[in-house]
């Protein structure tokens, strides 16, 4: 029966899988790794990325210490303000804060979520120094627009990965595009170590690359009691959460959840928005986790395609090609003119949680949480008419990881359908 087997959820785990979990019980009974796990990340990503030798890569605990280094080392003026999207995670605009410099949070356009590139310049004053490009949901914004507008006004372009390994844009990778890029292998990311993210910089020689160094020798180790709960994490994701759905797997869940062995993805810090710096290295172990993602990376590349290309047919939605689809999003507007779909968002969620599939919900909020106080980042909804209106619960994500099957996928569209004839009559 539909979902009686698995746990699809976007949000845990979604990529873990049986030898993921028994990979990480074998490293939880190991003192040390003895193969080199970091070098062997950067080296996929070299190769991946096609880079020189001269070409440096740095792993942290996170996408948001990778952001930071890349920031605090650009050692601009302080207060130079940095152009950031709303639809994001609020570690993006604490990150420009802990560096000591200005969000300045522009509106997105409602096609693919990314910034309307037709109200940019608005933004852009002699302060604006860096820009901050996401890619989200793994769909690239017109990056020859965006660096034209970049070297016109003479501003750094940062690409933010963290949705997007694997996507392009005329046939170039995303994380290739910027003077440096960053990723995250948090636990709900493309690929997975639980924590994890990468900085590349192509400054080979530069001051820029030295201060990067720098920053990158202060972080501190990570800590061992992450560590141990992304193993056990990982453990519990791989061997447990399949029986989901024989209650087993409920209790489970519930209570890792109240031990917080489930390692929260932000601190309440965070989450309220701050400029205190919390960023550590990465580590062996999750490097040595993230490697065996890495081997099955293409694998679940084509999966994600192709269950993005069954929605996008079966709702007659656009699809873009080179988009890596961490998520497929899908703006209610799309489906149905009307003024208020509060219920059939809440409709559409519900049908499919009775099915046992969670659907995404990026974005609710303007930082993905409703804590974040934006006065903190200068930020405004009544200057993000676009963003604002979309909250209002019209969109919602389709998940396309490793765990949906095409059968899925088609019984997800099944209850949007339903909810949607509910609605008519
Ligand atoms: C767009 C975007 N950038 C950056 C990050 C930060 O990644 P991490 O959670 O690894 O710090 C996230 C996290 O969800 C994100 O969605």
């Amino acid at each position: 029966m539909f979902g009686r087997f698995k746990f699809i959820n976007p949000e845990i785990c979604p990529n873990t899988e049986l030898d993921d979990a028994w990979l990480a019980f074998k490293i939880l009974l190991q003192k040390n790794i003895t193969v080199d796990s970091q070098e062997k990340v950067k080296q996929w990503f070299k190769n991946f990325f096609n880079l020189t030798d001269t070409c440096q890569i740095y792993l942290t605990d996170s996408g948001r210490t990778a952001l930071y280094l890349i920031l605090k080392s650009l050692n601009l003026p302080k207060n130079s303000q940095v152009l950031i999207q709303g639809f994001s995670c609020v570690v993006v605009p604490n990150a420009v804060l802990q560096a000591g410099y200005q969000p300045v949070v522009c509106d997105i356009e409602p096609q693919t979520f990314n910034f309307d590139l037709d109200k940019i310049e608005d933004k852009i004053t002699p302060q604006t120094k860096a820009w901050i490009v996401q890619h989200t949901f793994g769909i690239m914004v017109d990056m020859h627009r965006v660096k034209q507008i970049c070297n016109q006004h003479k501003i750094v372009l940062i690409e933010d990965c963290a949705h997007s390994l694997g996507s392009t844009f005329a046939g170039k990778p995303a994380g290739s595009w910027g003077e440096t890029s960053m990723f995250s292998f948090g636990r709900d990311k493309i690929v997975s170590s639980i924590f994890g993210g990468a900085v590349i910089i192509n400054k080979p020689n530069s001051e820029w690359q030295r201060r990067l160094n720098q920053e990158y020798q202060k972080l501190p180790p990570l800590e061992p009691e992450k560590e141990l709960k992304s193993l056990v994490f990982t453990i519990i994701s791989g061997f447990i959460l399949p029986l989901y759905h024989f209650w087993v797997g409920k209790i489970v869940l519930s209570l890792i959840m109240k031990l917080k062995i489930v390692p929260d993805i932000y601190s309440y810090e965070e989450m309220l928005g701050t400029d205190k710096f919390f960023g550590q290295k990465y580590s062996d172990k999750l490097a040595f986790l993230l490697l065996n993602q890495l081997k099955k990376f293409e694998k679940f590349r084509i999966h994600r395609k192709k269950i993005a290309k069954i929605y996008s047919d079966e709702l007659n939605l656009k699809y873009y090609p080179q988009a890596s689809y961490l998520r497929f999003p899908v703006n209610l507007e799309w489906l149905k003119d009307q003024e208020d779909y509060t219920s059939l968002y809440n409709s559409i969620l519900s049908r499919c949680k009775k099915e046992g599939i969670f659907l995404g919900i990026w974005y609710q909020n303007l930082f993905a949480n409703k804590e974040t106080d934006l006065s903190k980042f200068n930020c405004r909804l009544e200057d993000l008419p676009t963003a604002k209106r979309l909250l209002q619960k019209r969109v919602i994500n389709l998940p396309t990881h490793i765990h949906v099957n095409n059968e899925d996928a088609v019984r997800i569209v099944k209850e949007i359908n339903t909810a949607l004839q509910a609605q008519s009559t």
